[in-house]
């Protein structure tokens, strides 16, 4: 079951609700719009296939931050994944226990450092210099600071270069040919660190669980190898990147229990505590974009439905020539001519597509049209380039309509430059 369908009536739910009435419910569009209920489900899912296992999941809270979504999560037994200092910030405001938080990066700053040693939260390190600094923090807190070595296994994620970070050159994690030197400088630190872990993390919107799996054989390899020097080390940490039915095509992908599955039995036979930092298979499913159709157009070939949303609430299309699926709210009138179309928002460049050749009836002005699958990394990675200012999210929380942030407005912006 999934909390965007068509119903027989030809119009688009959002759990029991009429996506067309809650535009009419909401303070103005764009907005987005998610089902609570989803984001349980889609929990559930991780839940279920971890059984058996000791574990920690990891929200990688990057994918979305929504505060009030981050402590739904965490009721939920949930950790954190975060990459930055307000990352963490954030997580501790929403509640997560820091003993479940797991801080990476490949630019993490001695100021943030210094927090998540305080507050206990396990860091991942990533360089030379990364264990340098974690080693400060620890000086400066007087604690000792739980570490997990980030290896870069150099397994081929098979995904959109931008979002491809375990392979031989990418900036993320050390190369195995540098783990010896880890371990050296670690043992130099006994007061300051304790190496309890390895990590890496492969890419994002993987597709295929034989990827996690060849890089589950590796880094237990790598374990073992650790724990011959005398390390206690107890927790794999195999990241995120499960992708997800963007095409929705109806083809079958991976499951998080596909996922454990691949991974289960290497876990058991090392005895570790598995972590893991899903994303976008927690979120993207749980939300659409909604947008207000604002004309249609047509130049030479090429015809055009201009929406009020746009790259700057969700620039997945344009950065990463991303596919989300998009439909019309409402069923359209009869005689709608179905034509091909891009969907583009109002903002001045060309790079401002939400979709590319979509087959749509032609709408009418005012419609309601949606990008799916909008949950991770839109709302998160939304600016305000034109001064479109960032748009509300409501969720449908047991059958209600609830705003959980609200849309950025013209004074806030101003607030900027009070007192100046
Ligand atoms: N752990 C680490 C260390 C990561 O770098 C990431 C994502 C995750 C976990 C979560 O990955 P997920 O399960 O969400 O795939 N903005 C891009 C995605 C960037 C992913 C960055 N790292 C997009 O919109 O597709």
């Amino acid at each position: 079951r999934h909390c965007f369908s068509r119903s027989t009536d030809g119009y688009l739910y959002c759990e029991g609700l009429r996506v067309e009435d809650v535009m009419e419910a909401a303070e103005r569009s764009p907005f987005y719009l998610y089902s609570k209920a989803q984001i349980t489900r889609n929990f559930e899912a991780y839940r279920e296939a971890l059984e058996g296992l000791r574990s920690i999941v990891g929200y990688a809270i990057k994918a979305n931050n929504n505060l009030k979504i981050l402590e739904h999560l965490r009721g939920l037994g949930c950790g954190a994944v975060l990459v930055s200092g307000n990352e963490l910030r954030l997580a501790l405001h929403a509640g997560f226990d820091p003993s479940r938080c797991i801080f990476n990066g490949n630019g993490k700053l001695l100021e943030d450092l210094v927090l998540a040693a305080e507050k206990g939260v396990f860091v991942n390190v990533d360089s030379e210099f990364d264990l340098e600094n974690i080693v400060t923090a620890a000086r400066v807190v007087g604690k000792q600071v739980p570490i997990l070595l980030r290896i870069n296994p150099d397994v081929d994620p098979q995904v959109h270069p931008y979002v491809a970070t375990g392979n031989k050159t990418s900036k993320f994690g050390i190369r195995n040919e540098k783990l010896q030197w880890f371990l050296d400088a670690i043992k130099s630190y006994p007061n300051e660190i304790k190496l309890v872990g390895a990590h890496c993390h492969l890419g994002s919107t993987i597709t295929k669980v034989d990827i996690f799996r060849d890089a589950a054989v590796l880094m237990v390899n790598y374990i073992d190898q650790i724990r011959a020097q005398g390390f206690e080390l107890e927790y794999l940490n195999i990241g995120g990147g499960l992708g997800i039915d963007y095409h929705h095509t109806g083809t079958v992908l991976p499951t998080p229990m596909d996922l454990i599955n691949t991974v289960r039995e290497l876990v058991l036979s090392r005895d570790l505590t598995l972590i893991i930092e899903p994303g976008r298979s927690l979120i993207a499913n749980t939300c659409c974009l909604v947008n207000r159709v604002t004309g249609v157009k047509t130049n030479g070939t090429k015809n055009f439905i201009v929406i009020d949303g746009s790259m700057a609430e969700l620039i997945r299309p344009s950065l990463y020539g991303a596919y989300q699926h998009i439909e019309l709210v409402s069923p359209p009138p009869p005689d709608a001519e179905v034509s091909t179309f891009d969907v583009v928002g109002p903002v001045c460049e060309s790079a401002d597509f939400l979709g590319k050749d979509r087959e749509l009836p032609t709408p009418a002005k005012g419609a309601g049209l949606v990008v799916h699958d909008a949950g991770a990394y839109c709302m998160s990675m939304a600016s305000t380039y034109n001064l479109k200012m960032r748009p509300p999210e409501y969720w449908v929380d047991n059958g209600s309509l609830v705003k959980i942030r609200h849309g950025e407005t013209f004074e806030d912006l101003l607030k900027f430059f009070d007192g100046l």
